[in-house]
């Protein structure tokens, strides 16, 4: 089974239609044509409806979008950490500035990710609810600032002194607590710069869903992340 590797180099699917149906699952195999060439930390947050098709195809990890507090039984319409675990994810994205949550919703839910065996990685769009969502124990916590998402202005070069202030409350919050970030990340230097301010990885979306050539981008990217140190662990 596939496991999280880092620098995590997280790609996120969104709604978007070159991230869909079947042109997901021809990029989630692009995305994995990167991976296995660099051995890095290249993982994929596909939507929930592609999870299984994606994951019964390629070997990356892979994340769900999102997951909601409710267990299993009468709760129609929503999503439970059994039915991705099931699906073959292997993390999931808690509180997604897209799909943000409640503190005790929050925390309920890292709860029932935890008790199937998912990876939590909650998203924080300030560095003091990074420090509280630290403290709520997921594994990783990524700091994106809202109004860079989507822009291609990557928050590692255009406001590195969030991602900095970031990595610090977080580790002093939680040092248990893997620090990374995300918004506008585009590039292999960004990812670079991103694991220069401490970061121990990247969450992206439209920069490799939306390129002409994802498989390149991909590439540049855990290249950026091994120059640094990374790459496949044990
Ligand atoms: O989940 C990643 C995300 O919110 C950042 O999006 O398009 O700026 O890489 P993007």
């Amino acid at each position: 089974m596939a496991r999280i590797e880092f620098p995590l180099i997280l790609i996120n699917f969104k709604t978007y239609p070159e991230a869909t149906g079947e042109r997901a699952l021809a990029l989630s195999k692009a995305i994995e044509r990167a991976w296995k060439e660099v051995g890095s930390g290249l993982a994929i947050a596909p939507q929930f409806a592609d999870l299984r098709l994606i994951s019964g195809s390629v070997e990356l990890p892979i994340f769900a979008q999102h997951i909601d507090p409710q267990p299993p039984g009468a709760h129609t319409g929503h999503i439970t950490a059994e039915s991705v675990k099931e699906a073959g994810a292997i993390g999931v994205i808690i509180n997604h500035s897209e799909k943000r949550m409640g503190l005790s919703e929050i925390d309920a839910a890292i709860g029932r990710a935890r008790s199937v065996g998912l990876a939590t990685l909650v998203c924080a769009d300030t560095i003091p609810v990074g420090a509280a969502a630290a403290a709520l124990g997921p594994d990783m916590v990524a700091l994106e600032p809202p109004e860079l998402i989507g822009t291609g202005i990557p928050v590692s070069k255009a406001k590195p002194e969030i991602v900095r202030g970031a990595v610090e409350r977080i580790r002093a919050t939680n040092p248990a607590v893997v620090p990374i970030c995300g918004a506008g990340i585009s590039r292999g230097e960004d990812v670079k710069a991103a694991l220069e301010l401490g970061a121990e990885g990247v969450i992206l979306s439209s920069g490799v869903v939306k390129a002409k050539d994802p498989k390149g981008v991909a590439l540049e990217m855990a290249l950026a992340a091994i120059g640094h140190g990374g790459g496949r662990r044990g």
